[in-house]
C-alpha cells in the first residue's frame, strides 16, 4: 500500500510543483521583462508624483498601464501586492518531492554503487549539506568584499557552481547529481527571495511609512540578487527536465555537460533581458547553440558497433532479463517500490522484450542507467552479452532492408 500512497504524493506533488514554478518564474520574467521596457513618463504629474518610468500593454482585451516610482510612493497604497507565495511554494513542493523520491528513495534514485558506494544516510545527510552549504556560502560571497563588484562575483559565482556540478556528480548517480544542483540553486534563488529581497522590500516600506528616505542599499542589495536569479532559472529548469534524459547525466563526463548547458542557459537568458531593452548583440545565443552543438556532437551514438563477438540467443537475453530487470518491469512488479511497471516498461515475454530491443540496449548498455541504481546487480559479462545480441540483431534487419546496391 505504501509504494501506492507514495506514488500519489509524488504525482500530486509534482503537479502542484510545477503550477508553482510556473507561477513564480512566469511573474519574474514579467517584471524583468516590464522593468526593461520603462519609458519615462509622459505627463509632468506622473514625474512630479515621482514616477520613474511607464509601460503600456494590452493583454487578454483589457489596456494595462503600469508605472514605476524611483523611490517608495509618498503615501503606501491599500492592498500592496507582494509576489513570494510563488517562490516559497515552489520551494516547498519541491523539497518535498525532492525527499519523497531521491531521500527516501536514496537507494534506487540517489546512490550509484560505480559512482560512490555510501549508506542512504550518508547520502542524504550528503545531500542536505551540499542545499545548506550551497547558500552559505553563497550567501557569504554576496556579503563579503567580493559583494560589492558585480563582475568578479558573478566570475567566482560562476567558478563555484562549475565546481558544485563536478562535486556533485562524483558523489551520486547522474541523475541524483542533477536533481541536487537544480535544488542548490532553486534553493538559493528562494533564499534571496526570503532573507533578502523580501526583507528588503518590508524595510523600504517602513522607512515610507515613517517619512523617511528609504537606504538605497536595500534595493541595491535586492536587485543584485535577483539579477543572480535571473540567470539561475534557465539552468535549473533544464534540470528539471533532464531526468528523462539519460544521454545527458548518464554519460561519464555528466559534469561537464551539466556546465555546458547551464552556461548556455544563462547566455540565452542573457540575450532575452538584452533584447527586452532594446537591440541587442546575437552572439550569446550563438555561443549558447555552439555551446550545444559541442555537447551534442560528441555524444552522437557511433554508427554499427564493433562486430558481435559471441552468439547470443533470444532465450538466453530474456534469462538475463529475467533474473535481472522483471521485478520492476512486470504488469505486478515484485519489487517493493513499485505497484506499477516503471516508465510503463513491460519486459516479460520475448515479444515484450523484441520490441523494446532498442531501448533495452540505449538504457542497459549505452547509458547504462538500467537497472536502476544497478539493485539487481547485473554483471558487466551481461551487459556486453545483451550488446552482442543487440548487434547482430540490427545488423540482420539492415541486411534484409539493404539498399539495392548492397
Ligand atoms: C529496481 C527497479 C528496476 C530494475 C531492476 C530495472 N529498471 Fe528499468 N526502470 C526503472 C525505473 C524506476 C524506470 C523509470 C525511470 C524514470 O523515472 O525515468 C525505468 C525505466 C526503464 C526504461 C524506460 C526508459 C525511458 O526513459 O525510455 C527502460 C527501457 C528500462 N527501464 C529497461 C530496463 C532493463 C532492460 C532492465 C534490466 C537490465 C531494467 N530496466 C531494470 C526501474 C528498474
Amino acid at each position: 500500500m505504501l509504494p501506492y500512497i507514495i506514488d500519489w504524493l509524488s504525482l500530486l506533488g509534482r503537479w502542484f510543483h510545477i503550477i508553482a514554478g510556473i507561477a513564480w518564474i512566469g511573474s519574474s520574467f514579467y517584471f524583468v521583462w516590464l522593468d526593461n521596457h520603462l519609458l519615462p513618463p509622459r505627463e509632468t504629474q506622473d514625474t512630479d508624483k515621482g514616477v520613474g518610468g511607464e509601460v503600456w500593454s494590452v493583454h487578454g482585451g483589457g489596456f494595462y498601464h503600469a508605472q514605476k516610482y524611483i523611490s517608495a510612493p509618498g503615501v503606501m497604497p491599500e492592498p500592496l501586492h507582494w509576489f513570494k507565495w510563488e517562490a516559497y511554494s515552489t520551494w516547498m513542493s519541491g523539497i518535498f518531492l525532492l525527499a519523497l523520491m531521491y531521500w527516501y528513495g536514496a537507494e534506487i534514485y540517489l546512490i550509484d554503487p560505480s559512482v560512490l558506494s555510501i549508506s542512504p544516510l550518508m547520502a542524504v545527510s550528503l545531500a542536505i549539506a551540499f542545499i545548506g552549504g550551497g547558500w552559505l556560502i553563497y550567501d557569504l560571497l554576496c556579503k563579503s568584499p567580493l559583494g560589492k563588484n558585480d563582475k568578479s562575483l558573478a566570475i567566482v559565482l560562476a567558478l563555484l557552481v562549475s565546481l558544485l556540478a563536478w562535486a556533485l556528480c562524483q558523489v551520486f548517480s547522474g541523475r541524483g547529481a542533477y536533481i541536487h544542483f537544480g535544488a542548490v540553486l532553486g534553493t538559493i534563488m528562494v533564499a534571496n527571495v526570503f532573507f533578502v529581497i523580501i526583507p528588503g522590500q518590508k524595510r523600504m516600506v517602513s522607512a515610507a511609512q515613517e517619512g523617511e528616505a528609504p537606504d538605497p542599499q536595500y534595493g541595491i542589495k535586492g536587485k543584485q540578487r535577483s539579477v543572480h536569479n535571473t540567470y539561475f532559472t534557465l539552468p535549473v529548469l533544464f534540470v528539471m527536465i533532464s531526468n528523462h534524459y539519460a544521454l545527458t547525466y548518464a554519460h561519464t563526463y555528466n559534469w561537464l555537460i551539466l556546465i555546458a548547458l547551464s552556461l548556455a542557459g544563462a547566455l540565452i537568458r542573457y540575450y532575452f533581458v538584452a533584447r527586452h531593452k532594446g537591440k541587442a548583440p546575437i552572439w550569446p545565443v550563438l555561443f549558447a547553440l555552439g555551446l550545444i552543438a559541442a555537447v551534442a556532437v560528441p555524444l552522437a551514438p557511433a554508427g554499427r558497433s564493433e562486430a558481435p563477438t559471441a552468439e547470443v540467443s533470444l532465450d538466453e537475453v530474456h534469462g538475463i532479463i529475467l533474473s535481472r530487470c522483471v521485478s520492476c518491469h512486470a504488469e505486478q512488479p515484485t519489487f517493493a517500490a513499485y505497484t506499477s511497471p516503471p516508465g510503463g516498461v513491460m519486459l516479460e515475454t520475448t515479444e515484450q522484450i523484441q520490441a523494446q530491443a532498442q531501448r533495452i540496449y540505449e538504457q542497459t548498455v549505452v547509458s547504462r542507467v538500467m537497472p536502476i541504481g544497478n539493485l539487481t546487480q547485473i554483471t558487466e559479462d551481461e551487459r556486453s552479452r545483451i550488446a552482442s545480441w543487440y548487434t547482430a540483431r540490427t545488423a540482420t534487419e539492415t541486411d534484409t532492408a539493404a539498399e539495392p546496391d548492397g
